[in-house]
């Protein structure tokens, strides 16, 4: 097991307000100001122009705002700039700081399951809607100040991305298709009146969030950086409107590879009491309200001994939609069948991955609605997503009627899928559509 040791230097606002206030007290300086230093450091002067201290040693460091008012903190250093803040704080005792070991104990890379642990930086910014967004800085990972009339809050005016950064066999850092989130997330804040992010700039914080926790990085095959895009009405708001304020935030966290020892089949409940969404709803974009939505359904079925459930429309209750978070495939006589975009599913990107490579080998691949009597006729069905890859199902319930594929066994074109799908993925084989992204 490789020993990471990570420690984090915290030089706070607060110590070097009593420091001046001390120097007051003894009658020799006027109050003085503090500026928030990026990256040239952290300068303090009294009001009569005089500096008394400069730090420009920390050049290298970049210094963050922290997201609370009236205190600024520097974290996240490790190596040698690590050792040289050190320095500086033990050498100048006008600068009280802390020396905060964040993670001294090695990384257990073989107990990661899909659990927020908590990385060292994140990414902030916040605009007036309808600005642009601007050039911000990372910012510790930890709590966002946000008003109880928050439009998210209120109003649940919020959508959110997911995708994953991985070491490939190739030895570097990779995303997969990160502009297609982008892309999703502009249309997500299109549909919620929030103020889409340009791609370029949703694709750059992704990256520095990645970069700067790179030390969360699984292994490779042991897991990888989930990485959670959130878009928000952060501004206060009383009547149903778009939030004043737009907060994007970029946030990541190591977790464990969805299959521990291989491909395991699941078994799905179909749902005829509840429902995803609706036409002319938000079922094609990734809004948070869809997902709370989801929560009891997914309870209920996971007591009775499922993995996820299966919703069908809301219209006729006959034609399957999605399952939980990910999106449905059957194969019948070789032939591939997916229900067709209509605006009630969201537009998977392992889903239009895995139609490429399926078509790319020759195999038929239909869009088109599918009944949930087709499909517990079919020969092998499985489900597609960032977290899940193509998960192949074992079985579906719906009340007294099962449907079990393949014998229960994970089926060939699952495997053969699944295969070629992460073979790309991880730099093991050529990436005939041009999808992974090196970054590291
Ligand atoms: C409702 C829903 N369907 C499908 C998917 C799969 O999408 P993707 O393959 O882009 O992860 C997700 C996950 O993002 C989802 O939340």
């Amino acid at each position: 097991m490789t020993e990471l040791r990570v420690r984090k230097v915290e030089i706070r606002g607060v110590p070097l307000i009593g420091y001046m206030r001390r120097l007051v007290d003894r009658g020799k300086l006027f109050p003085a100001r503090i500026w928030e230093g990026k990256k040239v450091g952290v300068t303090y002067e009294t009001n009569m122009g005089k500096t008394i201290g400069r730090i420009d040693d920390f050049r290298d460091i970049e210094l963050t705002p922290s997201l609370h008012p009236g205190a600024f903190k520097q974290t996240f250093v490790d190596g040698p700039v690590l050792e040289r803040a050190e320095r500086i704080l033990r050498e100048t005792p006008a600068l009280r700081g802390r020396m905060v070991p964040i993670e001294e104990k090695p990384m257990d890379w073989e107990g990661l399951d899909f659990s927020i642990r908590p990385s060292h930086a994140m990414f902030y910014a916040k605009i007036k809607k309808g600005e642009q967004w601007p050039r911000a800085d990372l910012v510790p990972y930890e709590e966002i100040g946000i008003m109880p009339s928050a439009g998210v809050l209120n109003y649940g005016q919020g959508l959110f991305e997911g995708m994953k950064a991985y070491w490939s066999a190739a030895g570097n850092i990779v995303l997969f298709r990160p502009e297609d989130n982008a892309k999703r997330a502009q249309e997500g804040a299109k549909r919620l009146s929030l103020t889409p992010v340009p791609v370029e700039y949703f694709i750059d914080a992704v990256k520095r969030v990645v970069m700067a926790n790179k030390h969360l990085i699984p292994p490779m095959g042991k897991g990888s950086l989930y990485i959670r895009p959130l878009l928000l009405g952060t501004g206060q708001i009383l009547g149903v409107q778009s939030a004043p304020e737009h907060t994007f935030i970029v946030y990541v966290s190591p977790v464990g590879p969805y299959f521990k020892g291989g491909l395991t089949p699941i078994k799905l409940l179909v749902s005829r009491k509840y429902h995803r969404a609706v036409p002319g709803g938000t079922g094609n974009v990734k809004a948070i309200g869809n997902y709370a939505a989801g929560i009891k359904p997914s309870e209920e079925a996971r007591s009775n001994g499922y993995a996820e459930v299966m919703y069908l429309d809301a219209i006729e209750n006959i034609y399957i939609e999605e399952v939980g978070a990910a999106n449905f495939f059957c194969v019948k006589d070789r032939i591939i069948y997916t229900p067709k975009l209509r605006g009630t599913i969201l537009p998977g990107i392992t889903r239009d991955s895995v139609i490429t490579i399926a078509r790319a080998l020759g195999y038929k691949v239909f869009e088109k609605r599918i009944s949930i009597d087709f499909a517990m006729q079919a020969d092998e069905a499985f489900c597609t997503g960032t977290a899940a890859v193509v998960s192949p199902i074992s079985s579906i319930v719906m009340e007294e009627r099962i449907a079990i594929f393949n014998k229960g066994k994970v089926g060939p074109i699952s495997t053969r899928l699944y295969q070629d799908l992460t073979a790309i993925q991880e730099q093991r084989a050529d990436d005939p559509f041009g999808w992974v992204r090196e970054i590291g």
